[in-house]
């Protein structure tokens, strides 16, 4: 496989801050990535402010930009990548989008996150959760859940490491070669737990990175791990371990810097979101220095 590719990249967008696609496409183009946004929403800032306005996307929609590009033979991708859906209809759309690519190119890398929720709450409808678990799981090549993501797609509750295990194991069984559960919360600390295929019919491959928490609360950091892992994955394919200790090791040092720059001025960082440095940790995406290691299992 090749070091770049060709992603299409299907998530949010804000006018101002990064998440969504404005935290992943970035990151992606530095290193090295053609990156194709559709933006599920346009929104002026993201959801954790006072308010917010906007517009949203539907499946309809979506699926009229997939044919513009499809009448001009511009379909060709190497990666699918999405994020947060806000819909039933609109998740189906993407469960065509990812037909339709892998009919042009059956070796379509899908590398999915699926949003649901987070720390025991939901933030989507609650029909979607079957929809992923029925529908998408199968088809991802890649999956990044939150903790209590994997718990709601396997049904197994997660309070330890083993049990971040068992449900990569439980997740492997039903489509995809690489799991990344990108955090769980053990004593106050969080431990991202990989697991992947490298051979059919032999157990997975399965590591742990830990990672102090920092007291402070930022958004976009979820996508940005997501696209970061993508990236990475790919130029080091049989070395899930590898990829991941750079990911960890670029969003930490951007975490840093995002919380000395509040610091510096003079913000609370215990006082509200806060809005993720992307550009300003350009070189630590690009060449990150690995400080987080990967334990293997
Ligand atoms: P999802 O995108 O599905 O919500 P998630 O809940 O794991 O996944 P985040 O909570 O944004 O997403 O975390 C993504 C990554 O960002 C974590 O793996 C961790 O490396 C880092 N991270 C986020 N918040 C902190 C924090 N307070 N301290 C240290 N690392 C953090
Ligand atoms: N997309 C939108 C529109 C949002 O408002 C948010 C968070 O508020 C996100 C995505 C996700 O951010 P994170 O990567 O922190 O999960
Ligand atoms: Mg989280
Ligand atoms: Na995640
Ligand atoms: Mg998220």
């Amino acid at each position: 496989p090749s070091e770049t590719g060709r992603v299409l990249s299907i998530q949010s967008h804000t006018v101002q801050g990064y998440v969504g696609n404005k935290s992943a496409i970035f990151p992606l183009q530095l290193l090295g990535y053609d990156v194709d946004p559709i933006n599920s929403v346009q929104f002026s800032n993201h959801t954790g402010y006072p308010s917010f306005k906007g517009q949203v996307l539907n499946g309809e929609q979506l699926w009229e930009l997939i044919e513009g590009l499809e009448a001009n033979d511009l379909l060709y991708y190497t990666h699918l990548l999405t994020g947060y859906i806000g819909s039933v209809s609109f998740l189906n759309t993407v469960l065509d989008v990812v037909s339709k690519l892998r009919s042009i190119n059956p070796e379509l890398t899908y590398v999915c996150d699926p949003v649901l929720g987070d720390e025991g709450k939901l933030y989507v409808p609650q029909e979607l959760v079957t929809v992923y678990r029925d529908r998408v799981v199968p088809i991802a090549s890649m999956l990044t859940p939150n903790q209590f993501e994997a718990e709601l797609l396997t049904g197994l509750g997660i309070q330890s490491e083993e049990d971040g295990r068992e449900a990569c194991n439980l997740l492997h069984a039903v489509g995809p070669s690489k799991v990344v559960i990108t955090s769980i919360n053990v004593d106050g600390n969080l431990l991202l737990i990989g697991s992947y295929l490298k051979e059919k019919g032999h157990p997975p491959k399965q590591f742990k990175i830990a990672i102090p928490k920092i007291q402070a609360y930022f958004t976009g950091t979820g996508d940005l791990m997501t696209a970061l892992l993508l990236g990475w994955s790919n130029k080091h394919p049989d070395n899930l371990e590898k990829a991941a200790e750079l990911a960890v090791s670029s969003l930490q040092a951007l975490l840093q810097r995002t919380l000395n720059d509040y610091k510096s001025a003079g913000h609370d960082p215990k006082s509200s979101s806060l809005e993720i440095r992307l550009i300003q940790s350009q070189d630590d995406i690009r060449s990150p220095e690995i400080k987080f290691k990967a334990e293997i299992y």
